[in-house]
């Protein structure tokens, strides 16, 4: 596993120039740090020379965005990211409909192209996740399509300390249902076609399921808002509460499904709302503080994932964002 180098000394006013042929932008508003060739690199032999700083910057930064290399397809983002990041793993316990293109390399989402994805870092509903997601831009879109990044560690100083010592107190509680025509299908998201396994997971990591009919699974699981990050040991805001709100979903849907057979739901851990106050101020800060850049092609956008919540905005047109996760932490 990637770690910080024991002789960094990289600080914010230190940063590392990554070779000649390439400029540093620092972080703005607009755009997360940029690191852009100048020439036409070869950017495995680029990633392996510079690995350790660019590994340095993101542990500072949160996330890095390569510009201007070849990197060409699939393959070549799978073998970068592999440089940088250590190998790709599998999309496990998913929320998200993809397709495997390259190895464990996958299409960011294929949902709807009209559809907001809300912020959310990546797997933070799970007892696993990967501290690293990587996208990559192989086709942007002809319109709108970015992917709204906002870091997590400045959320947590915004949020009031009655909010924060709620969601301490209580966690949070997940609600999920799978059956044709709600949400993913259970053998997607558990990439199995046995019930057995299916059970066996939910039992290890101690959720709460029922099989509502032979092919309707009704989850229900509690975990802390909170974790450590497996380097800096700060404590962060890392969960799912916000994508799951159920003000996110399209009224119709809330109309047409009984609460407890929502796809995706999230609560306090008991069960209870959570107040539309408490929403508003996750909605100030995403609105306030989401960097937003438009994607070109061969773009290489680095988050830690604990570090940086990441979302997608509708457009139109083509749109081709690959996506690959590394590093897992378990949180048992
Ligand atoms: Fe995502």
């Amino acid at each position: 596993m990637d770690t910080i180098s024991s002789k960094s000394n990289v600080n914010k006013s230190n940063i590392p120039t990554f070779g000649e042929d390439v400029e540093v932008e620092l972080p703005t508003n607009e755009h997360p740090l940029i690191i852009r060739a100048k020439s036409n690199l070869n950017s495995i032999e680029w990633g392996r020379k510079y690995k350790n700083q660019l590994n340095d910057c993101l542990t500072i930064y949160g996330a890095i965005l390569i510009r201007g290399f070849n990197i060409g397809n699939a393959e070549g983002f799978n073998d970068l990211f592999s440089t940088v990041s250590g190998d790709p793993i599998k999309y496990e316990n998913r929320t998200s409909p993809r397709e495997q293109v390259y190895n464990n390399v996958y299409t960011s989402t294929n949902h709807p192209k009209h559809q907001q994805i809300h912020m959310h870092t990546e797997n933070s509903y799970s007892l696993v996740y990967n501290r690293i997601i990587a996208f990559f831009c192989l086709v942007p879109p002809l319109e709108g399509g970015e992917t709204p990044i906002a870091d997590e560690r400045k959320l947590l100083n915004s949020l009031k300390q009655e909010t924060l010592e709620k969601f301490n107190q209580k966690k949070i509680q997940y609600l999920r249902n799978s059956s044709p025509g709600i949400g993913l299908d259970w053998r997607t998201i558990y990439q199995t076609d046995d019930k057995k396994v299916v059970n066996q997971y939910l039992e290890s990591n101690e959720f709460e399921y029922s099989w509502v009919d032979s092919d309707h699974l009704r989850v229900k699981w509690t975990l802390s808002a909170f974790q450590k990050h497996p380097l800096t040991n700060q404590n962060l805001w890392f969960n799912h509460m916000y994508f799951g709100l159920k003000c996110h979903y399209n009224p119709l849907v809330l109309e047409y499904f009984n609460e407890e057979n929502l796809p995706f739901a999230t609560y306090y851990g008991d069960g209870s709302e959570i107040e539309e106050s408490v929403i508003q101020e996750f909605r100030d800060f995403y609105s306030q503080n989401s960097i937003v850049f438009k994607w070109e092609k061969n773009d290489f956008l680095m988050l830690d994932n604990m570090m940086f919540s990441h979302g997608r905005n509708p457009f139109k047109g083509e749109r081709k964002i690959l996506t690959a996760m590394s590093q897992p932490v378990d949180f048992h």
